[in-house]
């Protein structure tokens, strides 16, 4: 499915949208640029899961951990510029078996033999200063649930 956002504003709302429909267990990969929007969209899967924190980036971190609602927890990973991930591939690895655990990762290539095939993959392309196209593809039948519907 693609999906054109023209704002900050609209990639929050279609992020909303998206955290809105999760459950629990799934998985969400974001591909894209520095600067394509892929922690913007995640303040936006963060807002429909209603996390009251701030979601900041990652970044020299690697993983940040938020409360969210229906007893669920948001794990954001960002492995940027990592050649290694070292113990956080298993943080991840077992982030993303737990049901009650959205996770989201962003540079997840050093980390994609742990990744669940059934992931939610939302490829970010930048087509102007402002406007956005989104690829979004399921693996499986759980990131499908959340797909069809979006
Ligand atoms: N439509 C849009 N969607 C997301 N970000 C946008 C959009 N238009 C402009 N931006 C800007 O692009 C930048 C995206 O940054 P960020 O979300 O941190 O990207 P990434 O995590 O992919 O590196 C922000 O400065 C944001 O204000
Ligand atoms: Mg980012």
């Amino acid at each position: 499915m693609i999906i054109n956002v023209n704002s900050e504003d609209e990639m929050k709302a279609f992020g909303a949208t998206l955290g809105a429909r999760l459950v629990g267990g799934e998985v969400i990969e974001l591909v894209g640029d520095v600067g394509a929007g892929k922690t913007t969209l995640t303040k936006g899967i963060a807002a429909g899961l209603a996390v009251d924190d701030d979601v900041q980036s990652p970044s020299f971190t690697i993983s940040r951990v938020y409360q969210a609602r229906d007893g669920l927890t948001l794990a954001h990973y960002d492995f940027y510029r990592l050649g290694d991930a070292g113990i956080m591939a298993d943080d991840l690895g077992e982030t993303a078996g737990d049901e009650m655990t959205v996770t989201v990762v962003e540079w997840g290539g050093v980390v994609e033999g742990v990744l669940p095939i059934d992931r939610l993959t939302v490829t970010i392309q930048a087509t102007s200063e402002s406007e956005r196209s989104l690829s979004v593809v399921a693996g499986g039948e759980k990131s499908r649930k959340v797909e069809v519907g979006l």
